[in-house]
């Protein structure tokens, strides 16, 4: 595509098996949390809008155990791909938080530590029935040793974040359902990893860690199976704008 930026419309697996070793420093993606069957038989708006958007979505409405299985070879290809201290985030829902600990810490990885994303302004559906969810957690593993890149310039990191949800001006190219914010990705991408190091997210949406990366000077790696999202990514990314 350009030496810098290699998009691919496939299953991350598939490409990933093709991917050399110890090639990649930084991971950060963002995969299905595999809640649809929790979701299945809530009759919820949002059980309704998980219909409109997520048929044919892949991963997310799986038998838990095809899902492990899964996530299993996935973990086994980033354990591969990534550099010695190479870093791991992967956004997750809470409910399946220790069985991506247990499977990550099998494959090769040294699990760090669970930190929260907070929206500040989440949709606040039903809010007169329940509390409003508002966060996301996010796991942070390093390959093969305890310590990665940390750039944190002698500043205090805590493991929470706070920003706003996707603003409409980073839709402007189109829509993913879940679709995060470009500020998230960068927080990540700067601390995380060096100009002209390699990104991969391999369930890549609509492109933000790609848009992210290029836009930091990283080199970008970036699979997404569904042909809409994957041409939106490639419009974003390419555009190199938000
Ligand atoms: C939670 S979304 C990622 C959203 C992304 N962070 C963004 O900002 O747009 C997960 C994506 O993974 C894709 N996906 C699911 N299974 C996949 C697979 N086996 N290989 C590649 N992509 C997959 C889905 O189509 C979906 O777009």
């Amino acid at each position: 595509m350009n030496e810098d930026i290699y998009l691919y419309n496939d299953n991350c697996i598939k490409v990933m098996q093709k991917l050399p070793d110890n090639s990649v420093d930084l991971i950060l993606t963002d995969p299905p949390y595999n809640i649809g069957n929790f979701m299945k038989d809530r009759q919820t708006n949002l059980n309704r809008m998980r219909k409109n958007f997520f048929v044919g979505a892949g991963w997310d409405n799986e038998d838990y155990h095809d899902w492990l299985g899964n996530m299993t070879q996935f973990f086994v290809e980033a354990h591969r791909i990534l550099k010695t201290k190479g870093t791991l985030i992967m956004f997750m829902s809470v409910l399946k938080v220790e069985s991506i600990i247990e499977l990550a810490q099998t494959t090769g990885f040294y699990y760090k530590t669970t930190g929260i994303w907070h929206k500040t302004n989440p949709m606040p559906r039903n809010m007169n029935l329940h509390f409003v969810n508002s966060n996301e957690p996010w796991l942070y593993f390093i390959n093969d040793g305890k310590t990665g890149t940390f750039n944190n310039k002698g500043k205090l990191e805590l493991d929470f974040i706070q920003t706003s949800v996707t603003p409409a001006s980073e839709k402007k190219f189109g829509k993913h359902p879940t679709q995060k914010p470009v500020t998230l990705m960068d927080h990540f991408i700067n601390l995380l990893s060096n100009p002209g190091d390699t990104v991969l997210d391999p369930f890549m949406g609509s492109g933000t860690t790609g848009v992210s990366a290029v836009s930091n000077d990283r080199k970008f790696i970036g699979i997404e199976v569904s042909e809409e999202y994957y041409k939106l990514s490639k419009r974003r990314i390419l555009n190199n704008s938000i």
